[in-house]
């Protein structure tokens, strides 16, 4: 790994908001005397009611808890747009950018607030009230932060399932929140093709039953709709008025659940809270993106994920910024998409992911090089270890090496970013998240769980809770407590290995766990498998992750047949399908080997360990294979790996 260090340039550290004194400064205050801290900083939103009291949290695995704020009130949709009204009326909220380059829309302050309360008011006619959840299937328009915003004035709790999600994928996640409403589109536009949203949804809805179906128009094409569950969302709103008053919640009313995956079984539905969040959530936007008044601020992730939530839309519009949202894909008419439109818009800080900047590195510079990107100032990373390679493209042809690149470390289930450079303040090296954000105290631990000091790799694990940590798993709390807290007594447990080098930077090294990450998409193998095993001529399936060139990590399958059934191209193609149609076109397997047997410990326990050894194609030191039942599978498999270099 490259340790090239590039200091903090003169002119952004004077004009950031933190240099490295403060840094330091803020960062020690932050962990000496958290109550004072966060209490300070807690005021960065407004309060209905302001809260007395500032941190009240326990890691002890007897009794997890985590509250912050607990006895203030707000609303996090005035939050976002009421206040901003007297001063940010007329500043642009929301700069839409269409899938096709002809259509963009910008949404003023004062506008969002109209479209928000009609939206709220439209929620508010189905039946929606405070706590009840709405479960969101939307492409990236305009709407999907008006549908965001409308739940959080109600006090209700959106769950946003990607529209890259099945059918089936959908359904687990309406019945496990219990939806009633489900807010969705005609269809999504991506890259000039159509995503079929409102058809996937009645498929979904075939065996559940809710009470309305609430159709936004994008595309006008056609679709059904059910008489008395289904309704036009243009329709229902012209019978509303454009003003809904916030609801006041508790800072631990729930503001939001997302589905992510794990080591183990199904989806679990991430609870985030509504004090602590938006703190969170804000505080990071501003320091990490040193975003001001006057920028232009893109992340081009999707709603759908965890990145959406915080850094398109609860982050930015806390902070009164522009925040551009784009529904289309960078490759779309042609490579140099994402360049036309920080030239089109003027965009001041870009927040990308690993696998958008080495999908386009291969396209050839100059795609990049025939833009002009002078309105560039920051350069943002997540999802997945950025490679020093796909780094030092970024900043040399993107930012022609004038623009600082953080390279964020989160989780969906921390809310916010942990672990980042801040673009005033820490000199950069490739391939690093550097160093912890304010109140964030990593540790790396051993297997046994003791802490390892100084330069070192271990277990990434956090000792203390910050504002935006996730509460628990919704109607699930012993899962949450088992799945973070029991690993390593008494700390958080993030599933990442670590390396600390002698500067104290952090290098995140991947999942430990049973955990893939696919072009940023974060993948149970466990899932996969079981999608598998569904079908009915597979009898056993594993899933590993191997190195792929533009996802980070490929999704490698082996699979035994039942007897009888043979191995074929088709079968291959057949089992893909069947993936994605179980789970969704993102759990597509990349790599199929049909195996007669798969390697087991005498107690029947598959050795995952060998198996990804051979589909990463590095099966000379395989290590100890004594205690395999069978030894001969392991010649077969590798005698018929799919993944030769
Ligand atoms: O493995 C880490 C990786 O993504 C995981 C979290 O995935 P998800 O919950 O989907 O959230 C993604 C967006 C916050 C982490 O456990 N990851 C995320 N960001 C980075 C990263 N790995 C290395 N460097 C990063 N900057």
């Amino acid at each position: 790994m490259s340790e090239t260090l590039y200091p903090v340039p003169a002119d952004i550290a004077a004009a950031a908001y933190i240099d490295d004194a403060k840094y330091q400064e803020m960062y020690k205050a932050s962990i000496t005397n958290p109550d004072g801290f966060w209490g300070e900083h807690g005021k960065r939103i407004d309060w209905i009611k302001p809260f007395t009291k500032v941190k009240n949290t326990s890691y002890d695995p007897h009794n997890v808890s985590i509250k912050w704020f607990e006895d203030g009130t707000l609303n996090v949709s005035a939050n976002c747009i009421d206040r901003h009204l007297e001063t940010r009326g007329d500043k642009p909220a929301i700069i839409w950018e269409g899938d096709d380059p002809s259509e963009h829309k910008v949404i003023t302050y004062r506008e969002l607030y109209a479209e928000v309360n009609k939206f709220a008011n439209v929620l508010h006619a189905m039946g929606v009230k405070k706590g009840d959840r709405v479960t969101l299937y939307l492409p990236m328009i305009p709407e999907a932060a008006y549908a965001m915003l409308a739940c959080a004035r109600l006090g209700a709790i959106h769950s946003i399932v990607f529209g890259g999600f099945s059918p089936d994928s959908l359904a687990q996640r309406i019945s496990g929140c219990d939806s009633k409403v489900i807010v969705t589109a005609d269809e999504g536009l991506r890259g000039g093709r159509k995503v079929p949203l409102k058809a996937n949804v009645d498929k979904a809805l075939e065996t559940l039953d809710v009470d309305k179906v609430v159709v936004v128009r994008r595309t006008g094409g056609d679709v059904s709709m059910t008489e008395g569950r289904d309704v036009w969302y243009h329709e229902e709103a012209e019978r509303v008025s454009d003003h809904c008053e916030p609801v006041e919640v508790n800072a631990e009313d729930p503001l939001f659940i997302l589905y992510t995956s794990g080591s183990t079984g199904q989806p679990k539905g991430v609870l985030h809270t509504s004090g602590g969040y938006l703190v969170y959530a804000s505080m990071t936007h501003q320091y990490i993106f040193d975003c001001k008044d006057d920028d232009i601020y893109w992340c081009t992730a999707d709603v759908g994920w965890v990145t959406g939530h915080s850094y398109i839309v609860y982050g930015p519009l806390a902070n009164g910024a522009t925040t551009l949202m784009f529904e289309g894909i960078p490759s779309y008419p042609s490579p140099s998409r994402f360049w036309d439109v920080v030239d089109k818009h003027k965009v001041s800080i870009f927040y990308t992911a690993p696998t958008a900047i080495r999908a386009l590195m291969g396209a050839g510079v100059e795609h990049v090089e025939k833009t002009d990107r002078s309105s560039l100032r920051i350069l943002g990373s997540v999802g997945e270890p950025i490679n020093p390679e796909a780094w030092q493209w970024f900043y040399d042809h993107v930012g022609n090496k004038r623009c600082p690149i953080v390279d964020t470390w989160w989780q969906t289930e921390t809310g916010g970013i942990l672990i980042t450079p801040l673009p005033g303040a820490t000199a950069l090296k490739p391939g690093s998240a550097t160093r912890p954000f304010f109140g964030v105290q990593p540790a790396l631990v051993d297997a046994e769980g003791q802490i390892l000091e100084g330069a070192t790799e271990g277990n990434l694990v956090i000792l203390d809770s910050w504002p935006g940590q996730m509460r628990t798993v919704y109607g699930d709390h012993e899962r949450f407590v088992q799945t973070y807290f029991s690993t390593y007594k008494g700390m958080y447990f993030s599933g990442d290995g670590c390396r600390r080098d002698e500067d104290g930077y952090y290098w995140i090294t991947g999942r430990v766990d049973d955990v893939i990450n696919v072009s940023g998409h974060r993948m149970g193998t466990a899932e996969v498998e079981s999608a598998l095993v569904a079908h009915p001529k597979v009898s056993e399936a594993a899933v590993v992750g191997y190195p792929h060139d533009l996802k980070g990590q490929g999704i490698y399958v082996y699979v035994t047949l039942m007897d009888g059934e043979e191995p074929s191209e088709d079968l291959a193609k057949e089992l893909r399908g069947w993936v994605r149609q179980e789970i969704g076109p993102i759990a597509s397997p990349d790599l199929i080997q049909f195996a007669p047997g798969l390697p087991k410990t005498r107690s029947g326990k598959i050795m995952r360990r060998i198996l990804r050894k051979i589909a990463e194609d590095s099966f000379d030191n395989l290590g100890d294979t004594s205690t395999l039942a069978d030894p001969a599978v392991v010649e077969d498999l590798i005698e018929n790996r799919q993944n030769r270099a």
